[in-house]
């Protein structure tokens, strides 16, 4: 090999894609668990999900179901109880994959009692939660129920928070005061991959950009409901501006 294509292929396998300080290792917010959310409707779409996720390189899986108490009402139980049945499944087709889960919490009434009567609460990494809003019209009460959460020792983490639109505004300025209430309130932000992707529409990845600019990022995740999700991520971690997202130092290969 002559010195030319020598230092090509240096340079290559500096910016190749995967590469060990880019490659991420840990997904922490999808819907995998098979037929009690919006997500995986049956084993087969799990386990299709999982194999499609571990391709590029994860090799831990936090998926999170929906615990909404209008449409999802899952408990610990219920979600312990699939978890093992797909890490069954997995073990008995050789599927190398560490499986865990928690739960994504919208923020209702029923999620505000079980805060407030300390009822058992699904987490992950350090008591590590993760919570979503409606995507529309903010909650009086998030802040509160952040402060709470860390007041008995939880991280919460804020799921998605390019996708709502209440927190958009017209000029970046003000978008971006608006994050830093929450942001400053100590809760983490995980975004979601698909964000970056343009999957939301064109308001949330610019969103999602403007978070990752100001360094208001500590998670990511793919959110994966469907194999199309997963293709549209792992087409993304063949880019640069995944590379950037993974330099932004998010904490996801810590769990
Ligand atoms: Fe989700």
């Amino acid at each position: 090999m002559g010195i030319v294509s020598k230092i090509k292929d240096a340079f290559d396998r500096e910016k190749a894609p995967g590469k060990a300080a880019s490659a991420l290792e840990v997904d922490l917010h999808s819907h995998m668990l098979p037929g009690i959310d919006d997500g995986a409707k049956n084993l087969e779409d799990s386990l299709d999900l999982i194999e499609r996720t571990i391709k590029p390189g994860v090799k831990k899986i936090i998926t999170t179901p929906h615990i909404m108490f209008e449409f999802y009402r899952n408990t610990p139980e219920i979600i312990r109880e699939k978890l093992e049945f797909v890490q069954e499944a997995l073990q008995e087709r050789g599927i190398q994959v560490e499986l865990e889960a928690a739960a994504e919490y919208y923020l209702d009434d029923a999620f505000i009692g079980m805060v407030k009567n300390n009822e058992e609460l699904l987490t992950f990494g350090d008591k590590m939660i993760l919570i979503e809003t409606n995507y529309i019209q903010s909650h009086p009460e998030l802040l509160q129920v952040f402060f709470d959460l860390r007041i008995q020792g939880y991280n919460p983490v804020f799921a998605h928070p390019e996708r709502y639109a209440y927190l958009t505004k017209p000029r970046d300025k003000e978008t971006l005061a608006a994050y830093e209430r929450i942001f400053n309130s100590g809760a983490l932000f995980q975004l979601n991959l698909l964000s970056f992707t343009g999957y939301y529409g064109p308001q949330i990845k610019h969103t999602a950009n403007l978070l990752l600019k100001e360094g208001m990022i500590h998670l990511v995740g793919s959110d994966a409901h469907k194999s199309e999700h997963v293709r549209m991520i792992n087409k993304l971690k063949e880019t640069k501006l995944f590379e950037r997202i993974m330099d932004a130092g998010v904490l996801n290969n810590t769990l």
